[in-house]
């Protein structure tokens, strides 16, 4: 019977109380934590993937759906993190109402979940960053950052990315957040650049024909740019640093998922309108499309942007 044993939420807000953590953060410093955890990736490589080979230009659809089902998970965190605000989040929530041992395995699986999800990340950063040493005219070489799997020997730009972060993390969490806020800011200045570049080049033309692969598609799309959205969950895990975390946790979660939605809509929508989605199934496909319509440099300095970012979501 100890297995399913519970801790009671009176114990639980007694412990967190007295964590020794500094309450410092307050409802913006969370949403800027949650775009800072979820914004990489996903919009910078997947959309591309998802829309050549998936949703057509209604991968703009696809982004809503998923983001949609996020919403409902992003509200029972909200509400979780409001009455048990502790650190352990899923694992705690788990915790106080489904026992240790059902907790153990959630605490468990987070921690794949998130190794997986850095490789894949990180990986992302090696397709960025051997983007940008190629227009310099630097060939850094397939075997060198690539996988076996996809016909390389190794993504050494990927295991250098991973090692360099697990050292700034190793040496304390106070560099890593100064870090961190430098490094959202560059990430949604190269987003709007982006946006600013792009959006005169929109053809319409693009957007036709709009399903190519049909409501299956879009779907099947979702299912990929799904990854997007991982990591608004760690905003909950800093429940013992928020000033207010009742009032604030909820307001950091669905205020970085509401505002990371939008985003990636209209990146989505704006990525599919310069460029057929025929074309963007490659490692950058948004320094790709800027390329595409002519900004050599604009493309290099969202790339840079897209390594920025992308490196938060490895912190
Ligand atoms: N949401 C994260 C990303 O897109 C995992 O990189």
């Amino acid at each position: 019977m100890n297995l399913f044993r519970t801790k009671s939420i009176e114990q639980m807000r007694e412990t967190a109380a007295h964590s020794g953590m500094a309450k410092t953060l307050g409802a913006f410093d969370l949403i800027l934590l949650g775009i800072g955890c979820v914004i990489g990736t996903g919009i910078f490589v997947l959309t591309g993937v998802a829309a050549a080979k998936y949703a057509g230009p209604a991968v703009t659809i696809s982004f809503m759906i998923s983001g949609l089902a996020c919403a409902l998970a992003g509200l029972a965190y909200a509400e979780f993190s409001s009455i048990v605000p502790t650190s352990g989040s899923a694992y705690t929530y788990t915790y106080a109402s489904l026992g240790e041992f059902i907790a153990f395995i959630v605490g468990w699986n987070l921690i794949l979940e998130y190794t997986v999800t850095a490789s894949a990340v990180a990986s992302g950063w090696s397709g960025y960053v051997t983007g940008l040493l190629l227009s310099a005219g630097i060939d850094p070489g397939h075997a060198l950052t690539h996988v076996p799997a996809d016909g390389g020997i190794i993504n050494i730009p990927a295991i250098f990315i991973t090692l360099l972060l697990s050292v700034l993390l190793i040496r304390g969490t106070q560099e890593s957040t100064k870090l961190n806020r430098i490094l959202v800011g560059v990430k949604l200045t190269a987003i709007a650049i982006f946006l600013l570049l792009a959006i005169p080049h929109v053809d319409t033309m693009n957007w036709e024909p709009f399903m190519p692969f049909g409501v299956s598609g879009i779907f099947g799309g979702a299912a990929i740019v799904f990854f997007a959205y991982i990591g608004f969950d760690a905003v909950a895990t800093s429940a013992e640093e928020c000033k207010n975390p009742s009032h604030d946790l909820p307001i950091g979660i669905i205020g970085s998922l509401v505002i990371c939605t939008a985003l990636y809509v209209v990146v989505a929508g704006v990525l599919t309108g310069i460029v057929p989605y025929t074309e963007l199934n490659n490692p950058e496909p948004v320094a790709f499309a800027l390329r595409y319509i002519g900004y050599n440099l604009g493309s290099a300095v969202v790339g840079v942007g897209a390594i920025a970012g992308i490196t938060t979501v490895l912190l």
